[in-house]
């Protein structure tokens, strides 16, 4: 993969989210703001792999993605906008290209996994984020100086989700699953640690959310061969465990890391057992797809498969496409995440 072709997306960002509060303070540039980084998959990425060699499976920046909140399809897997846009405000003002990186940047990649064997050659794995994150913080002690530049990384938020890929393809042969969630833990902790030298001390993490209920899985895919849905939970619960363990542990091991969970898992549960309760009506079938519970990945018809069906509604529904929750999803969870205590990590 030609791993430099892609731009990352940069983020001028004011702490708060989106939809309740506004830019404050601005005394200078590290008072001003505090930066934004974010690696990880499709629950972030907000079109970057719109410019690598990959293929539509890959991508989404054709409608109706993008179609409720952008009105044109940016690369994001959604009808519009993500957890990573109502946390980081970036939709107003996020633009590939610029080279000012003291607001942040966005390395996430669709389909990306903690191991760079999950999808290769067709995602920019975690190693490849890493490297340009290493990229970026060069260019800030360049621009900055070494002093400044630390402090802007040591005040800025790390923003990640990664696992969920690692988990929708079948595991390495002969290999238990405790071995290769273990493998999977532990290139995220050494993601975390590698941040750490830089002066990252404060991270938002995410559980995996609740593969085995995207309409996806309701599906007999042909020619799958991934795990089945009691394998992929199996999966998750011991990755969402292993993740707390290893959290813990750090908390006392690196001075100053400091983390707050988006429950995925539990907040997009909920929804599903008790659609009522937050506006749902549609928990099973995908808004836009095709075959049983539009759980063939063939939103906008570029996948190879033309033909798609969209609902009429996209705000009754939980998912948008066949893997992928709808906005309405992401900014519950956003405003959920941000009161818990995202917030915090976010107080200079
Ligand atoms: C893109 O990837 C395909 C398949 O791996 C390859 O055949 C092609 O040469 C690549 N194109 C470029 C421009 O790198
Ligand atoms: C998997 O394990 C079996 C039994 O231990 C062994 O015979 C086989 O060669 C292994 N396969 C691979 C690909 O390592
Ligand atoms: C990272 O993943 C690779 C497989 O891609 C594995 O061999 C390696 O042991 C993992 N690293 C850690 C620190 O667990
Ligand atoms: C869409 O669904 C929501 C929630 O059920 C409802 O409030 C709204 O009126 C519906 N909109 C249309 C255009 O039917």
């Amino acid at each position: 993969m030609a791993s430099f072709r892609f731009q990352i997306y940069i983020l001028a960002f004011c702490a708060g989210l989106v939809i309740q509060s506004s830019c404050h303070g601005h005394s200078g540039l590290q008072k001003k703001h505090v930066a934004l980084f974010i690696f990880g998959d499709s629950l972030y990425d907000p079109g970057n792999n719109n410019y690598i060699n990959t293929t539509k499976d890959f991508q989404a920046n054709w409608l109706p993605y993008g179609e409720t909140f952008f009105r044109y399809p940016t690369g994001r897997f959604s009808n519009g906008r993500l957890i990573s846009d109502f946390i980081g405000k970036n939709h107003l003002v996020s633009q590939p290209g610029l080279k000012d990186y003291t607001y942040g940047a966005n390395f996430a990649s669709g389909g990306a996994g903690a191991l760079v064997e999950t999808f290769q050659g067709f995602v920019i794995d975690l190693k490849t984020q890493r490297s340009q994150f290493k990229k970026v913080e060069k260019q800030l002690r360049q621009k900055l100086g070494e002093a400044e530049a630390y402090t802007l990384l040591s005040k800025a938020v790390y923003l990640i989700s990664i696992g969920s890929n690692d988990y929708s393809i079948p595991l390495a042969t002969n290999t238990s699953q405790e071995e290769y969630v273990g493998w999977v833990i532990g290139n995220l902790t050494s993601w975390i640690e590698d941040v750490n030298k830089k002066g990252g001390r404060k991270f938002g993490f995410s559980s995996v959310g609740p593969i085995a209920s995207t309409p996806s899985m309701r599906v007999i895919q042909p020619g799958n061969t991934g795990p089945s849905g009691e394998e992929v939970t199996a999966l998750e619960n011991l990755h969402n465990r292993l993740l707390s363990e290893v959290l813990t542990k750090l908390k006392i091991e690196l001075q100053g890391f400091k983390y707050s969970m988006l429950n995925l898992y539990t907040y997009a549960k909920e929804r599903i057992n008790h659609p009522s309760k937050y506006g749902f009506k549609e928990v099973k079938a995908a808004c836009c797809g095709s075959g049983p519970y539009r759980g063939i990945n063939s939103c906008g018809g570029k996948r190879g498969v033309t033909e798609y069906e969209l609902c009429n509604n996209v705000t009754e529904y939980v998912f948008f496409d066949s893997f992928h929750p709808t906005e309405r999803v992401y900014e519950q969870a956003s405003k959920l995440w941000w009161s818990h205590n995202l917030e915090e990590l976010f107080e200079i």
